[in-house]
């Protein structure tokens, strides 16, 4: 019978720091806690994230989410099987922060230490949320990381594709940039969306006409920037209504490359495990509206399951590693106290690397 266990997890390899305690019984899976500290202010003035002000931050405020994740979960490092930690990808700085931070509290209260890849946090969460089982489709999309991957097991894991330069995420900040929105801007391109028409303006689908599951979001931003230079040449300034429109053409396409890829993906599964598919998304782009309703278009074609955790979850949080953490303790793995900080960790080992990486560091 499962064992039930409580796991600290501890997140600081971008630009969140965080900390959770999760339990996981027989019954099911409980996030008795989960505190995000974000550091969004610290880095707006200068347009990114600029990883030593955010490897700073995250060594000030680690023990403080710490404590009040205890707090807010009501028990104390006595009650806690294991400590989870992410130990890459990610700003190595941060990720040197929360590693540093759960040895010390590891070996303070004698408890197991699980180093957990980021990656794999986010891609076990349908798991934490839903208890779905081995193995489904997932799709990471979010300002540093865009692929898809089979997950067969804890650490098990086939890519089939990602993209070759940047994600979906930093396009859609990237974009806000070139049109003069406020910064996160997948929340601002989308609400400008909504006021503009989708067919407005031509602009690519890159790599579709390119057999396989990659993916590329550098050229389409590109093609923003000169629609945007095109219209503001006729119009002396870009009026309100062609800044909409380029929204609602900029939305579609990408929304339009990531159901054509994701059919590819579901086709590749198919052949791995021929039963009734999963298709579960994570990471900030899965809150777009219109990303989702094409995602969910692709999944009725194909009478596949689609599983989207509530927001909080997709995002970074601490949760996924505590959880991943179980998940990996249960499975036999251990760390000990000379658990490294990987800069770049691929989730699968055997496939070729990426060509590209986000903006948020170095990715698998
Ligand atoms: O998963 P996340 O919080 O952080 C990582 O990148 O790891 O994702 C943040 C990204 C940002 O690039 C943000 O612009 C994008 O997700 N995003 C969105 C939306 N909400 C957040 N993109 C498109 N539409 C949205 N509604
Ligand atoms: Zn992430």
């Amino acid at each position: 019978m499962t064992q039930t266990l409580t796991f600290l997890g501890l997140e600081s390899s971008c630009d969140d720091t965080a900390a959770a305690v999760v339990r996981s019984t027989p019954e099911g899976n409980e996030i008795l806690s989960s505190v995000v500290a974000g550091q969004t202010e610290l880095h707006a003035p200068f347009g990114g994230v600029v990883p030593e002000i955010a490897a700073r931050a995250h060594a000030e405020k680690l023990d403080l989410c710490v404590e009040e994740a205890l707090e807010q979960a009501g028990i104390g490092l006595d009650a806690l099987d294991g400590i989870a930690v992410t130990a890459g990808p990610g700003l190595i700085g941060g990720v040197m922060s929360g590693v540093m931070c759960a040895k010390g509290l590891a070996a303070g209260a004698g408890l197991p230490l699980i180093g957990v890849n980021h990656l794999a946090g986010h891609a076990l969460t349908p798991r934490l949320t839903d208890g779905l089982d081995f193995p489904y489709l997932m799709l990471l999309v979010s300002g540093g990381h865009c692929q898809f991957l089979i997950a067969k097991g804890p650490g098990d894991f086939t890519r089939l594709g990602g993209t070759i330069d940047d994600a979906p995420g930093e396009a859609f900040d990237k974009v806000a940039k070139l049109l003069a929105l406020p910064q996160p801007g997948g929340p601002a391109v989308e609400l400008e969306a909504t006021k503009g028409d989708p067919k407005s303006i031509s602009l690519p689908r890159p790599l579709l006409d390119r057999a396989g599951c990659d993916m590329s979001f550098s050229g389409l931003k590109t093609a923003v920037l000169r629609a945007r230079d095109k219209i503001i040449a006729q119009h002396d300034g870009l009026p309100r209504a062609q800044r909409a429109d380029l929204c609602a053409s900029f939305q579609a396409a990408v929304a339009d490359v990531l159901a054509e890829k994701s059919r590819r993906a579901l086709q590749d599964y198919l052949a791995y495990a021929p039963k009734r598919p999963a298709l579960a998304v994570a990471g900030g782009v899965a809150a777009n509206k219109a990303i989702r309703a094409s995602l969910e278009t692709v999944c009725v074609e194909f009478d596949a399951e689609f599983l989207a955790p509530p927001l909080r979850l997709c995002t970074d949080n601490a949760a996924m590693i505590a959880y991943a953490g179980i998940e990996r303790f249960r499975a036999g793995a251990r760390d000990g106290m000379d658990l490294a900080a990987r800069p770049r960790w691929p989730l699968d080992q055997t496939s070729p690397a990426l060509l590209g990486s986000g903006k948020k560091g170095a990715k698998a």
